[in-house]
This record gives structure tokens, C-alpha cells and sequence, in this order.
């Protein structure tokens, strides 16, 4: 049976290199400008736009009813005290279905952000923040390229409200390793029937 022990080896050989080329596909991404993008998300833009980004109206509704009157003169009005400021009814939702897609590429959504965000202080993060939180953004709404790191010299490329291609369930590198795998073991099977088809027929 040297057959199966050779056929044992290449089966061991796939599963390794599919496991390679599945990590390297995760772990190119950049933490670290994600890991601070989820921290700007929360000190800076979560206070309006909610804490998973679904917009100021949803959030509210999950607050105690004396609280959910932000408009009002006192706090968010026109004419709010000098420890308050002015505040529209609600903060769009920037996380979920549909969120952004109004901005045709990353450069034009940190254009935005860094002009006009936080809304009650604008431009007041540092480039790198805005940056940062963007990809953060980006990520959670599922159109930031695997690997990248986004900065004013790749934001150009990544599109969001343009109609993105198929949504990929997979790491690229990890649906080629299944390809790989199945299409070896499909081979292996048939191989398999063939061999016993033929012991079969001897009889
Ligand atoms: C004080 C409240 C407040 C804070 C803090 C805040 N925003 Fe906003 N944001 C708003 C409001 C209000 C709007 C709608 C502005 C308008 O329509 O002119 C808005 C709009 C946006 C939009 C446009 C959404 C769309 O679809 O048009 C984006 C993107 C955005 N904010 C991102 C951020 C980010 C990123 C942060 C954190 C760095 C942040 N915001 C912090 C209140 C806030």
C-alpha cells in the first residue's frame, strides 16, 4: 500500500499549504490602524452616532425616556447654554446596510470627516486619527480591502457607494486553498472508484 502512504503525505503537504495561505491572507491586515480606528470610533463619534454606528435615532429609542429629548433647548436646541451645543435631530447611521454609500471612494469620506467630524468640534483629530478611524469605518461596513492600509496614497483606490464586486465569504487566499483541496480530493475519490471498479471487474 505505498500508494496511500505516498497520497497520505500529499494530503498532509494540501492541508499545510492551505493553512498558510489562509493565515497570510489574515494576517496581512493592519491592526494597529484598525485597533486605533475602534478607539477614535468610541471616544469621538459613538456619543452621536451610536454604539455600533446604527445612527442617533435608533440608539436613542434604547435610552430612558427623559433622556431621549437631545434637541431640546437645554442641551442641543438653537440656543442652548454655553456647556451645550447645537445638535440636528439625529446623526446618521454610519455602520449597516447601505451606511456611506453616498461617498464614492475612501478619499472623499476622509475629505468629509476630516472637515466637518466630530460634528461639535470639526477637524479637530489629527490626520492620522481621521485616517484611522475611516478604515475602522470601512471595515465594519465590509469594503476595506484585506492588507491595506489606508492612507492618502491608497484611499483613492477603495470604492464604497460604487457597485462593489461580489462580496467575497472568504479571504482570497482561502478560497483558493479550498479550491485546491476539494478538487484533490474530488480527484482522489474518482481515482478511488476507478482502482476499485477495476479489482471488480478482475473477478
Ligand atoms: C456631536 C455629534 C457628532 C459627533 C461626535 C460625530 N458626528 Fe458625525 N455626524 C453628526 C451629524 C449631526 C451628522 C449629519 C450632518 C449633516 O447632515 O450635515 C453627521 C454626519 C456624519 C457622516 C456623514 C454620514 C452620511 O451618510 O451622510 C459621517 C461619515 C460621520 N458623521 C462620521 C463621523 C465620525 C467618523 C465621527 C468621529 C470622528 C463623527 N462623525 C462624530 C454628528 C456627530
Amino acid at each position: 500500500m505505498t500508494w496511500l502512504r505516498q497520497f497520505g503525505l500529499w494530503i498532509v503537504g494540501l492541508l499545510l499549504l492551505a493553512l498558510a495561505l489562509a493565515r497570510g491572507a489574515a494576517s496581512a491586515d493592519s491592526p494597529d490602524q484598525l485597533a486605533r480606528g475602534a478607539e477614535v470610533f468610541t471616544i469621538r463619534c459613538q456619543p452621536c452616532h451610536g454604539d455600533v454606528g446604527q445612527g442617533l435615532a435608533l440608539w436613542r429609542l434604547t435610552w430612558a425616556p427623559e433622556d431621549q429629548n437631545c434637541a431640546s433647548r437645554k442641551c442641543h436646541g438653537l440656543g442652548h447654554p454655553p456647556d451645550g451645543f447645537y445638535m440636528p435631530n439625529d446623526a446618521p447611521a454610519i455602520i449597516g446596510k447601505g451606511a456611506l454609500t453616498h461617498f464614492a471612494t475612501a478619499r472623499e469620506l476622509y475629505g468629509y470627516i476630516s472637515r466637518r467630524m466630530p460634528f461639535d468640534k470639526p477637524g479637530e483629530l489629527s490626520a492620522s486619527d481621521y485616517w484611522a478611524v475611516a478604515a475602522y469605518l470601512l471595515r465594519e461596513n465590509g469594503k476595506l480591502p484585506a492588507g491595506i492600509q489606508l492612507d492618502d496614497s491608497t484611499a483613492g483606490a477603495v470604492a464604497i457607494g460604487a457597485p462593489a464586486a461580489a462580496p467575497e465569504a472568504l479571504p482570497a487566499g482561502a478560497s483558493v486553498a479550498l479550491l485546491i483541496l476539494a478538487g484533490f480530493v474530488g480527484s482522489v475519490c474518482a481515482w478511488a472508484a476507478v482502482l476499485k471498479w477495476r479489482k471488480w471487474r478482475k473477478h
